[in-house]
């Protein structure tokens, strides 16, 4: 047994509620609190509490950071609402009150990336806001985490990534066609990752139980499921839904 913990929830709103809850437990002990999030389907429930808790003034985003785990590479113009940034000001940012001047993300998707970038700035970006405090992660059905797809390297900082077929795929039901999922992004590496404080691991859909019996199982990292990299991390917690 590794020492992550598995909190097998009975709902989709219970993972919700509960995922969430290590984010407002550091937003009320310190309202500078620096977050790691993440985008797709599995955080919109978590996010939803976050904008009622907010709206509700239990709670005030208006100082804490926040940086994202990645961001897809030559997404069209049309395509402009799939941005991640664009994804999380509508889902998050804006409606929970967050500063977006304290919001950051790898680089900038509407923006041409120089060449010669060097994208691990962002790793020294997040060590010099403090570091993060609590990190959201989804989970791939092929185990990725962020865009850390298999075998990527444990100790991979943030950098420029291809997409594995399979996330192609999967990405594809938000895109007109599987031919405008961009091919390439830039997302956090597992070692950027392994540096938050504290991990929050959902998974909330069926197609991700392989993963999840990965990590459950794993001893060691496995590079062919990259979430088996949070074996080495020593405060993980899984909300997963068995059904
Ligand atoms: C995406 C993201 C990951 C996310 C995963 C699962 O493409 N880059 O950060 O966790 O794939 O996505 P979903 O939550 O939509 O199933």
């Amino acid at each position: 047994m590794n020492e992550i913990k598995f909190i097998e929830c009975a709902t989709a709103e219970e993972v919700a509620e509960q995922a969430a809850q290590p984010f407002l437990d550091a937003i009320k002990a310190n309202p500078e609190s620096v977050f790691g999030m993440a985008t797709g389907s599995t955080p919109l429930g978590t996010y939803a509490v976050f904008v009622r808790e907010a709206k509700a003034k239990r709670v005030s985003f208006s100082r804490c950071a926040t940086f994202n785990l990645d961001e897809y590479v030559g997404l069209k113009p049309k395509d402009a609402a799939h941005s991640y940034r664009v994804f999380m000001n509508n889902n998050l940012f804006g409606p929970a009150g967050f500063n977006l001047d304290r919001t950051h993300f790898p680089f900038k998707w509407d923006e041409p990336i120089k060449p010669g970038t060097d994208f691990a700035a962002y790793d020294a970006h997040i060590a010099a806001a403090g570091g993060i405090d609590v990190q959201y992660l989804g989970v791939g059905e092929n185990g990725h985490i962020g865009f850390n797809e298999p075998g990527s390297d444990i100790s991979s900082r943030t950098r420029l990534v291809k997409l594995a077929e399979q996330t192609i795929k999967n990405n594809s039901r938000f895109f007109d066609s599987e031919e405008d999922v961009p091919k390439e992004a830039v997302s956090m590496g597992l070692g950027s990752i392994l540096k938050a404080r504290k991990i929050v691991l959902v998974a909330n859909t069926k197609n991700k139980l392989k993963a999840i019996e990965a990590l459950r199982n794993a001893q060691a990292f496995n590079p062919e499921w990259p979430c088996t990299a949070l074996v080495a991390h020593p405060d993980v917690t899984v909300y997963w839904l068995a059904k």
